[in-house]
C-alpha cells in the first residue's frame, strides 16, 4: 500500500453549492441486468415505499420504485413480473390525487394494491371510495376469509396494521372479498378475472406480523419469481461491470471510515486492484483515532494507493468564529470539496470518481429517470462532490438499500465491526461541538465520545443502538471535586434506536450503564463536570443537536 499524507494549503470558498447540477453515473444498473424478474412498486407518497420494497429484496427478489404516474407503455418495456400499488397519504375523489394510468390494469401483469393502492385500483376498476367515520390507525384484527393465494398459510384471525382515514365502500361485481374486520367490510379483495389483488391493511409493516407471507405469496407464488436475487451475484455483475466501465483508466474513491464508502472501495478493489486510488480527508472532526483505524482497517484489506490529507488546519481556520449549524456545515462542505479536488489533481490519469450513493438518496433527490419526483429535501449532503471536478461517475451500490450494503460488506470479506459502524456525520463532531468548534473544546468531546461508545460496547449494546455519542453543550455549571468548586463544561450522551434515521426513539439504557459513562466521563475528561442523557425522540427533535 502506499500512502501519501498531505496537508493542504488554506483555501477560499469558492460560493457554489456542493449538490448543485445533475451528475451522470458511467455505469448502467447492474441489478437489472442481473435479474429478469422485478418487481415494481408505483409510489402514490407513502412513507412506507421504500420497506415495501425492501421487504420484497427480503424474498429474493428485485424491487424497484417507479413514479405513480409512469406510463402503460413504459411499464411494458420495464416488464415487471409483479405491481404493487404503495400507500399514499391524498384521498382518490381528492382534485389532483395522484393517479394511475388505467391502462396499466390492462397489461395482464399481476398487481397488488396497499391502503391507497387499493382505493385507486377500486376506483379504476368499478368501485366506490368513501372517507370512512371510523378512521383505523394501529393494529386490527382482521378476518381471513378466503386462504388460498395471496392468504396463503394466514390464520382465520391474525392481526394486521391499518393507517387509514378513507376506505372502499363499495366493490363491483368483478371483486371478490377476501378479509374484513369489525370497521372494514372490505380489508381485503381479489378481482374475479384479472390478477388484481388488493388491501387496505399494511402487510410490509413488521406491525402485520405475517405481513412477510402474504408479500412471499404474492411476488413467489402468484407473479412466479424464483427468488434468485443473491448479494453475491450482484456483487459478482457489478464487479464485471465496473471493470468493462473503467478499462485501464483510474478510479479515484472518497474514504471516510463509514461502511458505504469502505464497501465502494471493497468493491472497487476486487474489480480493478491498484487502478483504486482512495483518498481520506481528516477535517480534523473525526472522532478518537479515527485517522489510524481507517488507515489501519484499509491497509489489512486494499494494496491500493491511499492518500491521506491532514486538512485539520484548513478546516479550524475556515470556523472560527462560526457559531451558526448551517454555516458550519456549508464550511466544511466547501472545505472538503477544496482538499479533496487538490489532491485528486495529483493523482495523475485519475478518470472515475467513484461514490457510495444509496437506492434511498437516488429515489429521494429524484434521479432515478423513472424513479418518483424528489419529495424529500436532502439537507445532509455535505460531502457530495460537484461536477466540475471533470471525472466521470460510479456508483455501484446505487441500486441497494442500507442494510444490502452491510450484508455486501460481509460477502466481500470486510470485518464486522467495519460493516456495522454507527453512522457519523459527514461534518463530524462540529455539529456535535455546539456554537464556534476550537481546537481544545474538540479534545474534550473527542474523550468525552470516545468513553461512550467503549462503555455501550462493552455491556454488548453497540449493535441494538444505531447511533451512540457525546455532545458538548456551549453550557458551563457548578459543581465540586475533592474539596474544590469547579466551573466546568456539560456533556449530553445521545444514543437512539431507528430503522431508517427518519424517526428514532432514545435507547433505554440500563442506569448501571448510564452512571458508568457519567462516571468515567467526570473523571477521565478534564473539563467536564457535568453528564446528561438526552431523552428526546425524534421528531420533534434530531438526532444531531446541531
Ligand atoms: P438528524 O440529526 O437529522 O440526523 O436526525 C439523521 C441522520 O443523519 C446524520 N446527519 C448527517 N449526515 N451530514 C451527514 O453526512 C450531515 O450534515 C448530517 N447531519 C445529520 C445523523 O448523524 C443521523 O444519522
Amino acid at each position: 500500500m502506499t500512502i501519501h499524507s498531505t496537508r493542504t494549503e488554506s483555501h477560499s470558498l469558492d460560493g457554489k453549492n456542493p449538490d448543485e447540477g445533475e451528475r451522470q453515473t458511467a455505469m448502467s444498473d447492474p441489478a437489472a441486468q442481473l435479474t429478469e424478474q422485478r418487481i415494481v412498486v408505483l409510489d402514490f407518497g407513502s412513507q412506507y415505499a421504500q420497506l415495501i420494497a425492501r421487504r420484497v429484496r427480503d424474498q429474493h427478489v428485485y424491487c424497484q420504485i417507479v413514479r405513480h404516474d409512469i406510463t402503460a407503455d413504459r411499464m411494458a418495456e420495464l416488464a415487471p413480473r409483479g405491481i404493487i400499488l404503495s400507500g399514499g397519504p391524498s384521498s382518490v375523489y381528492e382534485e389532483n390525487a395522484p393517479q394511475i394510468d388505467p391502462a396499466i390494469f390492462d397489461l395482464g401483469i399481476p398487481i397488488l394494491g396497499i391502503c391507497y393502492g387499493m382505493q385507486i385500483a377500486c376506483q379504476a376498476l368499478g368501485g366506490k371510495v368513501d372517507n370512512t367515520p371510523s378512521r383505523e390507525y394501529g393494529r386490527a384484527m382482521c378476518d381471513f376469509i378466503d386462504h388460498d393465494s395471496i392468504f396463503r398459510g394466514m390464520q382465520a384471525c391474525e392481526q394486521v396494521w391499518m393507517s387509514h382515514g378513507d376506505q372502499v365502500s363499495q366493490i363491483a361485481d368483478d371483486f371478490t372479498v377476501m378479509a374484513k374486520t369489525a370497521t372494514c367490510p372490505y380489508a381485503a379483495i381479489r378481482h374475479n378475472t384479472r390478477p388484481v389483488y388488493a388491501m387496505q391493511f399494511h402487510p410490509e409493516v413488521t406491525h402485520t406480523p405475517h405481513g412477510g407471507q402474504i408479500l412471499h405469496n404474492f411476488v413467489r407464488d402468484i407473479c412466479g419469481c424464483d427468488g434468485s436475487w443473491r448479494l453475491g451475484d450482484f456483487a459478482d455483475a457489478a464487479i464485471a461491470q465496473i471493470r468493462a466501465t473503467v478499462g485501464d483508466k483510474r478510479v479515484i474513491c472518497g474514504l471516510s471510515g463509514g461502511v458505504d464508502s469502505s464497501v465502494v472501495a471493497a468493491l472497487l478493489y476486487k474489480a480493478i486492484g491498484t487502478q483504486l486510488s482512495c483518498i481520506l480527508v481528516d477535517n480534523g472532526m473525526l472522532r478518537k483515532n479515527e485517522q489510524r483505524i481507517v488507515i489501519d482497517e484499509f491497509s489489512n484489506h486494499f494494496k491500493a494507493d491511499l492518500h491521506v490529507v491532514d486538512a485539520e488546519d484548513q478546516f479550524l481556520d475556515d470556523l472560527a468564529g462560526v457559531e451558526e449549524p448551517q454555516e458550519k456545515r456549508r464550511r466544511i462542505g466547501y472545505a472538503f470539496i477544496e482538499c479533496f479536488k487538490a489532491e485528486a489533481e495529483k493523482i495523475e490519469d485519475a478518470h472515475f470518481l467513484a461514490q457510495g450513493t444509496l437506492y434511498p438518496d437516488v429515489i429521494e433527490s429524484g434521479a432515478d429517470k423513472d424513479g418518483p419526483a424528489a419529495t424529500i429535501k436532502l439537507h445532509h449532503n455535505v460531502g457530495g462532490l460537484p461536477d466540475e471536478l471533470g471525472f466521470e461517475l460510479i456508483e455501484p451500490l446505487r441500486d441497494l438499500f442500507k442494510d444490502e450494503v452491510r450484508r455486501l460488506g460481509i460477502e466481500l470479506g470486510l470485518p464486522e465491526q467495519l460493516v456495522w459502524r454507527h453512522p457519523f456525520p459527514g461534518p463530524g463532531l462540529a455539529v456535535r461541538c455546539l456554537g464556534e468548534v476550537t481546537r481544545e473544546k474538540l479534545v474534550v468531546l473527542r474523550e468525552a465520545d470516545a468513553i461512550v461508545v467503549e462503555e455501550i460496547e462493552n455491556a454488548g449494546l453497540y449493535r441494538e443502538t444505531s447511533q451512540a455519542f457525546a455532545v458538548l453543550l456551549p453550557v458551563q455549571s457548578v459543581g465540586v471535586m475533592g474539596d474544590a468548586r469547579t466551573y466546568d463544561n456539560a456533556v449530553a450522551v445521545r444514543c437512539v434506536n431507528t430503522d431508517d434515521f427518519m424517526t428514532a426513539d432514545w435507547s433505554h439504557l440500563p442506569y448501571d450503564l448510564l452512571a458508568r459513562i457519567s462516571t468515567r466521563i467526570i473523571n477521565e475528561v478534564k473539563g467536564v463536570n457535568r453528564v446528561c442523557y438526552d431523552i428526546s425522540s425524534k421528531p420533534p427533535a434530531t438526532i444531531e443537536w446541531e
